[in-house]
């Protein structure tokens, strides 16, 4: 069935609902098969082999259930979580928005999720050896009530480096109060120095992800330590705590504002560590993508690979499909034979 039919039913469902219902149907859903390998669209990016661009952003997919699926929908790769060391409810209900005449979400979920180890149990089990199945990142985080967070960190890099080609240390939501100071130079030297040795002989790539409320000394001062602790990769953006001029009646919410409101700043942070980091350190670019023309200039302006969550829930989940094949339009176009090629190239 089109989306465009199913969508005003999951409308007018809370939101929350409608997303639980989403991930069900998925569950249920025969595994569709992937892609044909694309020469066109793969690239490797931080020792990681991709068959195409467009990921499946964090927050989605939190616990692990549907990855799989996702692959077989036309996302290169997907990203689980966030995870935190133990299981905890969050924050109460009503705490997703969806802001409809904005095209945009603002969610306040604030790490829900059944823990690290109930996830790998259920990852493990889809999962094949390297090169053969999904690429997954699993994006880990701290628990709200953890007194010593860095340690949470330590503990989710080693429960969950053995599951994943890559991990996110996510340091970028706003709805985890203190959250976002790890983003301070001292704070997140110590961070990315424990979590680094933490990795072991595994080296599994360590990506961060910021937010991109950032001003021009924080975004100095991430470039820096992500050089100095030679992390693998920056996913650029998560979700801002700005409001921007927003119609929709769900403005005033708190919580963390996505999608189409979001598209231009988080380019303009990308474009920032761009021109610090040059090509030192493939950047993922994230942020209110909703369509080929955007992911496509997310890539010329220096992102690697791309992102998105917000997008699924207005054009449905066939979106990533039609990124791919856009993208390929648009490189047939410009003469581009690989992905990779483009990558920076108005930088
Ligand atoms: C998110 N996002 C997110 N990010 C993260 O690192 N951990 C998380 O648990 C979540 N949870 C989450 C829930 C919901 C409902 C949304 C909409 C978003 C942020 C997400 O990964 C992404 O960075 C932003 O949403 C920006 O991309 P889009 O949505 O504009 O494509």
């Amino acid at each position: 069935m089109s989306y465009r039919l199913i969508r005003p039913l999951l409308f007018a469902l809370d939101a929350e609902r409608a997303h639980h219902l989403s991930i069900a149907a998925l569950r249920m859903m025969p595994t569709p098969a992937p892609a044909p390998h694309d020469p066109m669209l793969a690239s490797m990016v931080a020792g990681i082999a991709f068959p195409n661009p467009v990921g499946l952003a964090a927050g989605y997919d939190k616990e692990g259930r549907v990855a799989h699926k996702m692959y077989g929908l036309g996302f290169g790769f997907a990203e689980l979580g966030t995870l935190t060391p133990l299981a905890q409810p969050g924050n109460p209900h009503p705490r997703l928005f969806r802001l409809v005449e904005d095209r945009a979400v603002i969610n306040r979920f604030g790490f829900n999720n059944g823990g690290q180890g109930a996830a790998a149990d259920r990852i493990a089990r889809y999962r094949r050896p390297t090169g053969q199945g999904p690429v997954i990142g699993i994006n880990i985080g701290a628990n709200k009530d953890a007194t010593d967070r860095v340690a949470d960190y330590v503990t989710g890099v080693r429960c969950m480096a053995p599951l994943a080609d890559y991990l996110t240390v996510n340091i970028s939501s706003p709805n985890t109060p203190g959250l976002r100071a790890l983003q301070d130079r001292a704070a997140l030297d110590q961070l990315l120095g424990a979590v680094m040795a933490a990795r072991g002989h595994d080296a599994t790539p360590i990506f961060l992800k910021v937010a991109p409320d950032l001003e021009p000394a924080d975004v100095d001062d991430i470039a820096a330590a992500c050089l100095d602790h030679r992390i693998d990769a920056l996913i650029v953006s998560n979700t801002t705590i700005g409001r921007p001029a927003l119609r929709s009646a769900h403005a005033r919410e708190t919580g963390g504002l996505s999608g189409a409101p979001l598209h231009d700043l988080s380019l303009a942070r990308l474009k920032d560590f761009r021109r610090l980091l040059g090509t030192r350190l493939p950047l993922i670019g994230v942020g209110g993508i909703a369509n080929a023309d955007q992911a496509y200039a997310r890539i010329r302006a220096g992102a690697s690979l791309v992102q998105l969550y917000s997008a699924l829930v207005y054009e449905g989940p066939y979106l990533a499909r039609r990124i791919n094949a856009g993208l390929k339009v648009l490189m047939t176009r410009d003469g581009v034979a690989n992905i990779a090629d483009l990558v920076g190239v108005d930088a």
